[in-house]
């Protein structure tokens, strides 16, 4: 039977000040999908790797199976699809690894029915996929790792996608503590409300950070990646998390901020060695706080998933 094999990246959701509507797509990690053809109808789950046995092999409780599922209803397919999962990131690390699964799995199967949708038409299925990772259809993980880049998303309703030129100087590290942050629960302890200050705040930080891209101006992004609401909250379940920004900016970091919903934090830097140099030190502040940690360290990906040779 036909087989597809796709890599999808990792991402860095909100980048700072962004909540829910900024994202952006690394080169490393991701997660790769093998998607096989059917006579069967319908979407089940052959075997994961690289989870632990942690994540469900039942189609409709698993974030890649939802977006499959939904992808194969919309273009009415008599066959179905089989999926082999190898997790290549670590769960609940604010990389977005569900996203990366998903649209994994998805453009593996768009790829076997013969691509009778676009890339960017995919994505409404991906987001049902993270709806069920975390009860919430955000798309700030899964369209960036769909469409690569940095993505915004101007507007969910109705779904508003934006991709922002990137200057080429620009380099994420990514440090991922030891400890894990459910997404669920990260968004549960949010404050519903917040005040014009804070707003205000947000929303200059947004508009710049985008025009800082735009521009080419690193002070400018730096700036800019100044979160007012959610860093304070969240940041209280990540042992070290002052520590760890203040390595960054002493090792030359533009700026600093939780990855998705944590644990990671990431920095952006304008040069490769900088961000190796912030990564270096930032698991050092971890470590002051006990916590081991891992070093990702990539320039933003422009392309999204690959089509890999088959196995
Ligand atoms: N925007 C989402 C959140 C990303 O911060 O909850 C989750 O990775």
């Amino acid at each position: 039977m036909r087989s597809i094999r796709v890599f999808a990246p990792a991402t860095i959701a909100n980048v700072g000040p962004g909540f829910d509507i900024f994202g952006l797509a690394l080169h490393e990690p991701g997660d790769e999908v093998v998607a096989t053809l059917s006579q069967e109808p319908g979407v089940r789950i052959r075997a994961i790797t690289g989870d632990g046995g942690k994540l469900p092999l039942s189609a409709h409780n698993n974030t890649a199976g939802v977006a499959v599922i939904k992808f194969l209803e919309h273009i009415s397919a008599t066959q179905g699809v089989e999926l082999t999962i190898h997790k290549h990131m670590p769960l609940g690390s604010g990389l977005g690894s569900s996203a990366a699964s998903s649209v994994a799995a998805v453009v593996a199967a768009n790829e076997l029915f013969g691509s009778p949708l676009q890339r960017r038409e995919l994505l409404a299925f991906t987001m049902e996929g993270e709806r069920i990772a975390c009860g919430a259809a955000h798309a700030d993980n899964v369209a960036p790792s769909l469409l690569g880049g940095f993505v915004l998303i101007r507007s969910y309703d109705p779904l508003d996608v934006v991709q922002i030129p990137v200057p080429d100087f620009l380099h994420c590290v990514v440090i991922h503590p030891h400890i894990e942050v459910r997404t669920e629960d990260a968004r549960k302890i949010l404050r519903r409300e917040l005040s014009l200050r804070d707003a205000i705040s947000q929303w200059g930080n947004t508009a710049g950070l985008i025009a800082g891209l735009m521009l080419q101006d690193p002070g400018l992004i730096g700036r800019s990646l100044t979160d007012a609401i959610i860093e304070p909250q969240r940041s209280l379940l990540i042992p070290g998390f002052d520590r760890v920004k203040k390595a960054a900016a002493a090792a030359g970091a533009l700026g600093s901020s939780i990855s998705g919903s944590g644990p990671s934090v990431f920095a952006l830097t304008t040069q490769l060695q900088t961000a190796k140099d912030c990564g270096d030190a930032m698991q050092k502040a971890f470590q002051t706080v006990g916590l081991k940690s891992d070093m990702f360290v990539s320039a933003v990906n422009n392309y999204g998933p690959r089509i890999l040779p088959a196995e």
